[in-house]
């Protein structure tokens, strides 16, 4: 579908592209899919999302974690999540389905046991993310958003992960592996179809998309926590420059610090 915006002052119209990316499928349903739990899943299912839906006051919020509990299930979302989903809260399969579509992280297709995303986004282009989503399609022989016939790797592009200072940067099941090379993302995925996944540069240690998806919604991470997350050394470069040169901030408006 397009859209009108205007003219580009040769009275010609304009059209842009409204819906989602052509690349990407716009259809939960895919061939095999799962239309209903059984009663054991579900059983099971719903004990989790009971302790879910409990940390909020209002049931309808607790949506988000409830998806990435099904996509945990399923690996990504189904007909029978998005309605057990709604089920569990209240909501139309249209309103589940509205916001599973409009978040990234949602997967509407199968998803290996790790999600290889390559950060495509304009700083990591110019740093060399083209070239190591190129060289990893060739070497893996898959395009973007398909999985290696041994059900190990699903590659991806990816937009801007905030990870700017550390371009190019790959991340898998949403851990950070920084500067990347086509050399080093294509020693990356190796070890993951290896079953020896190296460790990623910052953050809690690999794990399956499945599991990465429970951690997601809010049920334990059993990883150990040693301190691995936050800022690196490139991203208080700038901090750590402005003390050695003793800069202040400037006072804030109506003279409180
Ligand atoms: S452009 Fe790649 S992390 Fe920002």
């Amino acid at each position: 579908m397009t859209a009108p915006v205007g003219g580009n002052g040769s009275g010609e119209r304009v059209f842009i592209r409204l819906g989602p990316p052509p690349e990407e499928p716009n259809q939960f349903v895919v061939e095999g899919a799962p239309q209903s739990y059984s009663p054991e899943v579900r059983a099971r299912l719903e004990v989790d999302a009971k302790e879910i839906i409990s940390r909020y006051p209002d049931k309808r919020s607790a949506l988000l974690p409830l998806l990435h509990l099904v996509q945990a299930e399923d690996s990504y979302l189904t007909p029978a999540g998005l309605e057990f989903c709604g089920e569990q809260i209240g909501l139309t399969g249209a309103e589940v389905s509205a916001v599973g579509s409009f978040y990234t992280m949602y997967r509407r297709g199968p998803t290996g046991d790790y999600l290889v995303g390559v950060c495509t986004n304009t700083l990591c282009a110019v740093m060399g993310g083209d070239a190591v989503f190129g060289s990893l399609k060739e070497h893996l022989g898959i395009g973007n958003d398909e999985t290696t016939a041994d059900g190990s790797v699903t590659l991806q592009h990816i937009e801007c992960n905030a990870a700017c200072d550390f371009a190019p940067v790959v991340m898998v099941n949403w851990e950070f592996y920084d500067n990347q090379t086509p050399e080093s993302a294509r020693e990356l995925v190796d070890s993951l179809r290896d079953g020896k996944p190296k460790a990623p540069t910052r953050g809690a240690p690999l794990c399956k998309f499945r599991e990465t998806s429970r951690i997601l919604a809010g049920l334990p991470d059993e990883r150990p926590d040693e301190g691995q997350g936050g800022a690196g050394a490139a991203t208080l470069a700038g901090l750590q420059v402005a003390k050695e040169k003793g800069m202040e901030p400037p006072p804030a408006p109506g003279g409180k610090s």
